[in-house]
């Protein structure tokens, strides 16, 4: 399958801007709870941003693997939204957010088990069929491990892929903040994870507090994880890749910058496995 290219996600804050300059910027990633309300100025512009560029769509609320029942008022509203935009796909994270019909507000990582994997592959299939496409499902950081996991982070993420036969998002910080908190190989994860299932690459950045390291997406992509994204592209080829600022968000220019950091680094090691 093609590649998207360099994308970075679309912020409010830029959208004047997006549309004024044609940034060097492939496509853009959309948060689709800004979405999910009708009428207003987000709908406006991401109609005006999607005449121009390609979109992706990625949510925090499908709560994968949550034991309660799927929120088919939000895949509704979800799917609405896919018909209207025609995103080329549509990604979640493989965690759940909350218990009793409370939303936690946080992507919680799932006890890595064959039980698990039952449940997770299931209620994919039933999205997926509702949804009628094939979803990218993200690894989450996690700074807690269950006793009861009986399998890596890695071989669950792909059997569960291989089980519902979706796809794979994965951020590369999540990968590197995890591996630190739980002292694990980050390259055993990239070379465990199916790379024919890798559909997108995420990169953000971190805060270091010197005994864990927290997700925080306040700040540049740290050093060592661009190290570990030219080790991603190096295992995994070409993968679209795109930059997450969520906080502390900077003019547009900057962030265009960054992704031209790691258009550099994808391209030198792409060359280095030619
Ligand atoms: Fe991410």
């Amino acid at each position: 399958m093609k590649t998207l290219g360099f994308g970075l996600g679309l912020r409010p804050a830029h959208y004047q801007d997006i549309l004024r300059d044609r940034p060097r910027v492939d496509w853009f990633e959309v948060l689709t709870e800004n979405y999910l309300v009708p009428g207003g100025s987000p709908l406006h512009y991401l109609e005006q941003v999607r005449r121009e560029f390609p979109i992706a769509m990625h949510g925090v609320s499908m709560s994968i693997g949550s034991t309660e029942p799927l929120d088919y008022g939000y895949l509704r509203d979800l799917k609405q939204l896919i018909s209207r935009f025609e995103p080329t796909w549509v990604s979640d994270h493989l965690c759940w957010t909350g218990i009793d019909g409370h939303n936690l507000h946080d992507l919680l990582p799932l006890p890595y088990t064959e039980e698990t994997v039952r449940h997770v592959v299931d209620r994919i299939l039933r999205v997926q069929d509702y949804l009628g496409l094939q979803l990218l499902l993200e690894n989450v950081s996690s700074y807690l491990t269950y006793k009861t996991s009986e399998m890596t982070e890695w071989d669950f993420l792909t059997r569960v892929a291989d089980g519902a036969d979706c796809h794979l998002l994965l951020d590369v910080n999540n990968i590197y903040v995890s591996s630190v908190n739980h002292r694990f190989d980050p390259l055993a994860y990239l070379a465990g994870v199916p790379a024919r299932r890798v559909r997108q690459i995420h990169l953000a950045g971190h805060q270091n507090n010197g005994t864990h390291i927290i997700d925080t997406h306040d700040a540049p992509v740290a050093a060592p994880v661009w190290d570990l994204y030219g080790d991603a592209v190096r295992i995994l080829g070409e993968v679209t890749t795109m930059i997450e600022r969520d906080d502390n968000i900077p003019v547009l220019a900057e962030l265009v910058d960054e992704l031209d950091v790691a258009r550099t680094i994808a391209s030198q090691h792409l060359a280095a496995v030619a």
